[in-house]
């Protein structure tokens, strides 16, 4: 299942209820690469489901660990020195630092050559920090230029300890050394003046390995030597940061009451809570496991306040804090996030003009951004992340934030698969049946009624994908030509339908046999009516409509019977009609009459003839442009 690509938002729907967020990210990398060096079988509870982990995770794997999914977001590792090999390519990290640095350090434990490759921002992002002491170790480290940028080429072998001092404050860089400290001789030593986050040297601990740490000034000196790791059991803590989103739709909106548990609470990370107290929301940390707590939120009226940088030092929880303020009665004023303009993406500009788009004001200036809240209920909005996984999820929760009513749309919605898959899986979960829903436009017609312009031009429009049913039907009517199955042998026909392989895209192909040009052939638009007119074949392509678009997080479908049938539930249904004589005019390829003979069977078969969805909207494109189409069909989200 992939994320919403738009996600539609009903305002005032009160979140009650349990969620867990998807697992904390240093945690997660951390766990994965242990569980590939632990001899044995390692599972993780609740590992992180984003793109970033999901890189480490793939990285392992290349690599010879095992990995197994089990179900209920487990993740089980098989893992060993024993079993890892080189990678047949390079290990891509995608936009993962992270998995970057920390991969480094792993591989230059082993005696081969890696290459570690990154997206177009990661490529841009210095290695030298971890290339110099990994050198000094005794691999051999390249990258790109003197600040050593990647593609990363890391041959490993026989490495020595170290002693060395941190010169800049990275977790990254520390736990690097700490994991090719773990196959190199006599003892590795890391002085950090200021200590960093200290998952490392804890799990390190946790799997067995000879590691001590002791304090230094205001850090501490972390000092591992050669060791094998024992397999863990454990379950990664929530994410704070994913946390506040459902804690600020707690907060807000009206009616609410929501428990995130098992939220990883060291320190540091929870600073958006005192900041909705001080708001006047009522919320509460429980302590949970060691480590973690829940958080309880339920809505109350809230009021401005004023936040400073140094209380969310991350400056990742300001996007939906702003959401609070939006809500809140008087002016926020969030001082010192000028940083948040290098986030994904101007995330200052962007938190500016989310809470425009919900009705509420705000000012940039300098540095400090001020929000004045509407003291109540948002109005319905729309809004584009911009591929930004936060603003999307803020977003979101400002659509429910408006009034009883009113209808919110994100677009870019997908971004979120960055951090958190499931996160409108879990909003709908606690929303229940009119909650946020993935985006689906229904576009119905005869033929030549302009229905693949149209809704090729929306999609691309709104960013979703798009499905040519019509493509799926007229495959199969291509495979009965190719096999000699009479088009109306019901039987065969149905058998081919059940056990054929369709891919429509650019392309569309049948059991591997490309059929793009095939499908448009006046012999398959002769047959083509007559296969769809059986039901048994209706019912398995229904089903693959339904399995694409749960696969492809909502889009725009056009066929027959798509808002009638397919998906009731569409958001928008658009029936498009034109002129008999303008249809035949479009469809001039077709065999003379063929096109009134085809929509004389698609209306009258019993099995879902095409018919007028009853809540659709009717459009008739005779002499008009494409673009006053799709705006008019835009007009109606
Ligand atoms: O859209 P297109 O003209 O390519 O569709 C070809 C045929 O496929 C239609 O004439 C109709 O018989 C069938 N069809 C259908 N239901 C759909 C899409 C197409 O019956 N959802």
């Amino acid at each position: 299942m992939s994320a919403p690509r738009v996600l539609v938002v009903p305002g005032g729907v009160p979140c009650r209820g349990v969620v867990r967020t998807p697992g904390e990210k240093s945690i997660s990398h951390r766990a994965v690469l242990l569980g590939a060096l632990a001899d044995g079988t390692s599972i993780v509870h609740g590992l992180s489901d984003g793109a970033d982990v999901g890189a480490s995770l793939a990285a392992v794997e290349a690599m010879g660990a095992g990995v197994d999914r089990p179900g209920d977001g487990t993740v089980v590792l098989h893992g060993g020195r024993g079993r890892l090999h080189p990678a047949d390519g390079p290990l891509d990290c995608g936009n993962s630092g992270t998995s970057m640095r920390l991969l480094a350090g792993l591989v230059a434990g082993f005696g081969w050559e890696t290459e570690l490759v990154g997206d177009e921002s990661l490529s841009g992002r210095p290695m030298d920090r971890v290339a110099e002491p990994l050198g000094l170790m005794g691999a051999t480290v390249h990258g790109r230029g003197e600040r050593c940028l990647p593609p990363l080429h890391v041959r490993g072998g026989a490495l020595h300890g170290i002693d060395w001092t941190s010169r800049v404050a990275s977790a990254q860089v520390k736990s690097a050394i700490l994991l090719a400290g773990l196959s190199a001789s006599g003892t590795t030593v890391v002085r950090e003046a200021v200590t960093t986050r200290t998952h490392t040297e804890e799990m390190l601990a946790e799997a067995g390995a000879d590691i001590t740490v002791e304090p230094w000034g205001e850090g501490r000196i972390v000092s591992v030597r050669a060791s094998s790791l024992q397999p863990v059991e454990r379950t990664v803590p929530g994410d704070p940061s994913a946390s506040a989103f459902f804690v600020v739709a707690g907060c807000v909106v009206p009616g609410s009451a929501v428990d995130v548990e098992g939220v990883y609470s060291g320190p540091a990370r929870l600073g958006y809570v005192p900041v909705l107290q001080r708001m006047g929301a009522d919320v509460t940390l429980v302590p949970g496991q060691p480590g973690t707590a829940t958080i309880r939120a339920t809505a109350s009226p809230m009021r401005a306040t004023e936040v400073r940088a140094s209380e969310i030092p991350s400056l990742d929880e300001i996007p939906v804090l702003a959401v609070a303020a939006a809500v809140a009665q008087g002016t926020t004023v969030f001082s010192d996030v000028g940083e948040l303009r290098v986030k994904e993406v101007d995330r200052l500009a962007a938190v500016a003009d989310m809470v425009a788009a919900f009705g509420a004001f705000a000012t940039i200036e300098g540095d400090t951004l001020a929000i004045t809240g509407v003291g109540g209920p948002l109005r319905g909005g729309r809004f584009d992340s911009q591929g930004d996984h936060r603003m999307a999820m803020a977003a979101a929760v400002a659509g429910l934030a408006a009034g009883p009513g009113e209808r919110s749309l994100v677009t870019g919605f997908g971004a979120v698969e960055t951090s958190y898959r499931g996160f409108a899986d879990d909003l709908r979960r606690l929303t229940g049946v009119d909650s946020p829903r993935p985006l689906l436009v229904a576009i119905d017609g005869p033929a030549g009624a302009g229905k693949s312009t149209v809704s090729t031009a929306v999609a691309e429009r709104l960013g979703i994908d798009r499905l040519d049913t019509g493509a799926m039907y007229r495959a199969v009517a291509a495979l009965a030509l190719e096999r000699g199955v009479r088009p109306d042998d019901a039987a065969a026909v149905a058998a081919l339908a059940a056990g054929s392989v369709i891919e429509v895209g650019e392309r569309v192909a049948i059991d591997g046999m490309d059929v793009t040009a095939v499908i448009r052939s006046p012999e398959v638009g002769q047959a083509v009516s007559v296969v769809a007119a059986n039901p048994e074949v209706r019912h398995h392509l229904v089903r693959r409509q339904q399995a694409w678009a749960a696969a492809h997080g909502g889009g725009v479908v056009e066929g027959r019977d798509i808002g009638s049938v397919v998906f009731p539930q569409a958001q928008v249904k658009v029936y498009l009609t034109a002129s008999p004589e303008e249809r035949a005019r479009r469809r001039n390829d077709e065999a003379p009459g063929g096109v009134a003979r085809r929509d004389r069977i698609d209306s009258t078969r019993d099995a879902s003839p095409l018919r007028e969805a009853e809540d659709a909207h009717r459009l008739d494109t005779t002499g008009r442009t494409v673009q006053d189409v799709v705006e008019e069909v835009l007009s109606w989200l």
